[in-house]
């Protein structure tokens, strides 16, 4: 017996001479100490030991399980320790690597634009209205004293949806709303897309207009040009001024287009004015007698200003971008460019 267990001893030794993993290791102790693995089998087989020598055999069998259990549990040990460093080594992380950082957005030039002039225009007590996008035939021109055979129609390309509603073309569309609802003092603005089938370097099929309205009792023109110097000094820079030049629109009597002088040279004449000193910014006037009336507000009483704004033309003007299609192409090489 002494033999045989010298034997398994030496087995066992031998067995788990070269393993490297617990996976093997386990598999090994098992063949040895599992149910019917070998030192187990010994156990069994001592039915067959004469009585009085069973508990002397019994004792060398248990030593040797002991033994045994020793030292598998000894390599288990040893094993599970590498395993958990080159564990720790593989799922190393180098804290002082930089971290990955995501790309900061930046708002797009025009709403910075459009949110600089309604914080301007706020700052004189005017509130923002918005209108709708589709519009009848009705807001967009007839209101506006622009009938169905009205020249002035063909001063702009309009994408019509049925024969009576269409994309609106301006948002002077919105100060009727505004006047039908609203009665007398009225100081609104009114940013938002406007659609014409126009389409080149400076004109694009949509783009976004910042309308004005202002109707209230001895409005004058003085009234309106002084709100412009404001307008322009804020978001062109001090020194700015305004000139008025008359113009036509339908909506408006007297009508004018407004200039600045040249933020870029400061009026002696460069490439951006085109050697003229002025740049010409947005259009307005005084509310014409029909408009009000038309929205049952008494001319006799009241009078008013209006004003519309191209609010892709200021962020050009402002930014110097030479390309309105630059606005609308969504690039962010171009768009990063702008901090708010
Ligand atoms: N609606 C005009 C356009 O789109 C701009 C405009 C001119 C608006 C004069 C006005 C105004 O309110 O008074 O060209």
């Amino acid at each position: 017996m002494q033999d045989k267990i010298n034997e398994l001893k030496k087995k066992i030794a031998e067995a788990i001479k070269d393993v490297h993993s617990s996976d093997s290791l386990f598999q090994i102790k098992m063949k040895y100490l599992g149910k019917s693995g070998e030192v187990s089998e010994l156990m069994k087989g001592m039915r067959d030991v004469p009585k009085e020598k069973r508990p002397e055999v019994g004792m060398i069998i248990n030593a040797l399980k002991v033994w045994a259990e020793e030292q598998f549990g000894k390599l288990d040990r040893t094993i599970k320790d590498k395993e958990l460093k080159k564990r720790y080594a593989a799922e190393a992380v180098d804290v002082t690597l930089p971290g990955n950082t995501s790309k900061k957005g930046a708002y797009h030039p025009n709403t910075l634009v459009k949110r600089e002039l309604i914080s301007i225009f706020a700052g004189m007590g005017f509130t923002v209205f918005e209108g709708p996008e589709i519009e009848n035939d009705y807001y967009n021109f007839t209101a506006l004293n622009t009938p169905a055979d009205h020249p002035a129609r063909d001063m702009q390309d309009t994408f019509y949806i049925t024969g009576d509603l269409l994309l609106r073309t301006q948002t002077s569309a919105g100060q009727i709303r505004v006047m039908e609802k609203q009665k007398p003092p009225i100081k609104i603005l009114s940013p938002g897309k406007v659609y014409r089938s126009d389409d080149d370097a400076t004109h694009s099929p949509m783009f976004s207009q910042m309308e004005g309205l202002v109707v209230d009792k001895g409005i004058t023109l003085c009234d309106l040009k002084g709100m412009l110097d404001e307008f322009a000094r804020k978001i062109f820079g001090d020194g700015v001024k305004t000139r008025l030049r008359p113009s036509y629109f339908p909506f408006t009597e007297p009508s004018v287009e407004v200039d600045v002088s040249c933020f870029e040279c400061g009026g002696k004449g460069c490439r951006l004015c085109k050697g003229t000193g002025w740049i010409e910014v947005l259009g307005a006037g005084m509310v014409n007698r029909h408009v009000l009336e038309g929205c049952g507000i008494d001319p006799e009483e009241y009078s008013g200003f209006a004003f519309g704004m191209g609010i892709e033309r200021i962020a050009m003007l402002k930014y110097g971008i030479n390309n309105m299609k630059l606005l609308f192409e969504g690039d962010t090489r171009f768009l990063r460019q702008f901090k708010g």
